[in-house]
């Protein structure tokens, strides 16, 4: 039987003690989200955020802008941001309509202010093994995790399904920096039970309901589930047949419970990191 990783209560205890620091600042951090268009999903991610910050004594500003809108006008806003000293954290949800090319938005935003760390100067300090401003708030959720249920990652076999700009590519560059022997699984992948049956830790990050079955998974593993699925009757599931993988591994995450209230926790403590970083503190 595996031991649970509860996220939920991590984040909580974390974000306890990013509160009583926050407590003691006289001007308190400010992180500015952007939404453009109608993604339901994106909708609740937002509110979720915003009512977060505001708990933690974050302040947050949430710009919204139409389904129709312009690459120019999102610029602008970006533009806007970057240069208000009282914003120090900008996040534009993904996905953006397709009218908008991302990857441009995503680059115009001050690397200081990239509270994602999604930003290719953040990333490429991940890539060559140096300290970005700022990790990708759902692979540094997951690496919190690991240590604190102190489980090592040096030596491990780390075998990751995704390779997304947000998930799977920047948590494969920062196993390889914790010294794991890293593995990345996509779309393209031949064979893949083949290659999750050799993980000592396994994080699939597909987004595809019962992808990861029991017999996909080691003895003794570490499941790390960092998917967001619809069950047919509405409940919410991840990517790992939970109840096949349970008896067989070490740890294994809930869904929901597990990874997601670690991305929240990290987006806040990035906000707050960054805060440091550009008052000097
Ligand atoms: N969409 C889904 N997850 C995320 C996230 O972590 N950051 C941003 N910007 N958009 C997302």
């Amino acid at each position: 039987m595996a031991k649970l990783i509860e996220g939920k209560i991590v984040a909580k205890k974390i974000l306890e003690n990013l509160s009583d620091e926050i407590l003691f600042l006289e001007k308190k951090p400010c992180l500015a989200v952007i939404i453009a268009g109608d993604d339901a999903a994106s909708k609740i991610y937002v509110n979720s955020k915003k009512k977060k910050a505001e708990e933690l004594g974050i302040k947050s500003v949430v710009i919204e802008l139409p389904q129709n809108c312009t690459q120019q006008e999102i610029l602008e806003k970006i533009y806007t941001l970057n240069n208000d000293d009282s914003v120090n954290g900008i996040l534009v949800q993904l996905p953006l309509p397709p009218q908008i090319n991302a990857k441009e938005v995503v680059e115009k935003i001050h690397p200081l202010k990239d509270v994602d760390g999604l930003h290719p100067y953040n990333l490429g300090q991940i890539a060559a093994g140096n300290k970005p401003h700022a990790y990708p708030c759902t692979p540094k959720g997951i690496i919190r995790l690991l240590e604190y249920y102190d489980i090592s990652i040096a030596g491990k076999h780390a075998v990751i399904i995704g390779r997304s700009n947000l998930v799977g590519r920047p948590l494969s560059l920062m196993l390889l920096n914790e010294n794991a022997t890293v593995t990345v699984c996509h779309s393209k992948t031949k064979n893949l039970s083949q290659i999750t049956q050799q993980a000592d830790i396994l994080v699939s990050a597909a987004g595809q309901r019962n992808l990861v079955k029991a017999d996909m998974v080691k003895d003794g593993a570490v499941v790390i589930d960092v998917g967001i699925n619809r069950q047919e009757d509405g409940k919410l599931c991840g990517d790992v047949d939970f109840w096949g993988a349970e008896p067989r591994a070490s740890y294994i995450t809930p869904v929901p419970g597990g990874v997601g209230p670690m991305t929240i926790c990290s987006l806040m403590q990035n906000t707050f990191d960054l805060y440091k970083i550009q008052n000097k503190i």
